[in-house]
């Protein structure tokens, strides 16, 4: 986008903190409601879904979505390089109910669910809305952050429901909320694949499985990583006087092009003195250990939603419903799944 000339009908603002917000914006393209009407809502962008065959449900399968699910995901259109692993985990917390997601890959798909790895320690992130914030686990002196808790078969208040217990009578702000969400989006397909259940964590030795077949560096970075913890901030007034600082090219520093070198400090230098740190510890450890707070979740499905692009937005729709609970003796013979077509 080009600049805007901010003296055009004189409107350019009198106040010099005004100014500094006014240029800022100017000079980082911030979208107003032009430009977003421009760049988002215009009628030439507004994708049509027809370049796909539609879905019936011929093509679905009979008994089972992670059937399903495993057929479209090896289709062999979805090229490696598109990374159809990519997918979007959805929590919550409570009791506010406030929702997060964010983007994770999909490690694992067995006849449980879909599994994915991450660091659960943090109270800040998805562990504690998923694990709660209290009594999952022991404190390892590192700043709050929390152990995974053991798979729910080993620990009897871990709480994943079973039979006809109630769900809301098992999710309580101190154990987490286990309910959660996955989204795939292929888009060369035009298809989407939504997955609603309840998280259970996978047992150590499951977890360091796919743990040792990580490379030692992200092995070290999972170590020295409070995931989402603050590591630095800045306050707003402060804020725009570095990004104005920044803006005059005769101060603007040089884009740092690796990890060692930086521009203004900014918390990265505790992050890489926290790696030097566990690099020393872990210097005479071959196999460097699954840490407690880092390890595998599964979302164990009860629905799961087959989407298909068609034109005019009457798209295909198929979801899986899990019929009950699944007790003891249904998951020895497999859930039942009802099976419905959703209007678009
Ligand atoms: C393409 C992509 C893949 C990612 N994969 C993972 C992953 O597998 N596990 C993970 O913990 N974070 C992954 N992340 C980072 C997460 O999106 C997120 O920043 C991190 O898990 C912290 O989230 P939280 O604050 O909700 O805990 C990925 C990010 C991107 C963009």
């Amino acid at each position: 986008m080009a600049p805007r000339n901010l003296t055009d009908g004189d409107t350019t603002p009198k106040h010099p903190k005004k100014l500094i917000y006014a240029l800022l914006r100017s000079n980082t393209s911030t979208p107003d409601s032009t430009t977003e009407k421009e760049i988002v809502s215009h009628p030439s962008r507004a994708h049509q879904f027809i370049s796909n065959p539609p879905l019936t449900i011929s093509q679905m399968h009979p008994t089972n979505p992670l059937h399903q699910f495993h057929a479209w995901f090896r289709d062999p259109r979805l090229l490696p390089s598109s990374a159809p692993e990519t997918c979007t985990l959805a929590t919550a917390s409570l009791p506010s109910g406030r929702v997060s997601a964010r983007v994770v890959y999909l490690k694992e798909l067995d006849e449980r669910g879909w599994t994915v790895y991450s660091n659960w320690g943090s109270r800040e992130g998805k562990g504690g809305q998923v694990f709660g914030y209290g009594d999952t686990g022991a404190e390892n002196g590192d700043g709050g952050i929390q152990a995974m808790p053991e798979p729910y078969g080993l620990d009897p208040d871990g709480g994943i429901p079973v039979g006809d217990e109630p769900l809301q009578d098992t999710i309580s702000q101190s154990q987490g909320n286990k309910w959660a969400a996955l989204t795939f989006l292929w888009p060369t397909l035009e298809r989407q694949v939504r997955i609603e259940g309840l998280v259970e964590p996978l047992s150590r030795s499951e977890s360091s499985l796919y743990w040792q077949t990580r490379e030692r560096g992200s092995q070290i970075g999972a170590w020295a990583s409070w995931q989402s913890k603050v590591l630095w901030s800045l306050e707003p007034e402060t804020l725009i006087d570095r990004r104005r600082k920044s803006l005059d090219p005769t101060s603007c520093p040089v884009v740092p092009r690796d990890v060692d070198e930086t521009d203004i400090e900014d918390g990265r230098a505790l992050l890489e003195q926290r790696v030097k740190e566990l690099e020393v510890r872990f210097k005479d450890v071959e196999n460097i250990p699954l840490p407690p707070f880092w390890g595998g979740v599964r979302l164990v499905p009860e629905s799961v939603e087959f989407w298909q692009g068609r034109k005019s937005r009457l798209h295909d729709r198929f979801r899986y419903v899990r019929v009950s609970g699944g007790g003891k003796e249904e998951e020895e013979e497999g859930y039942r799944w009802r099976v419905q077509r959703l209007s678009p």
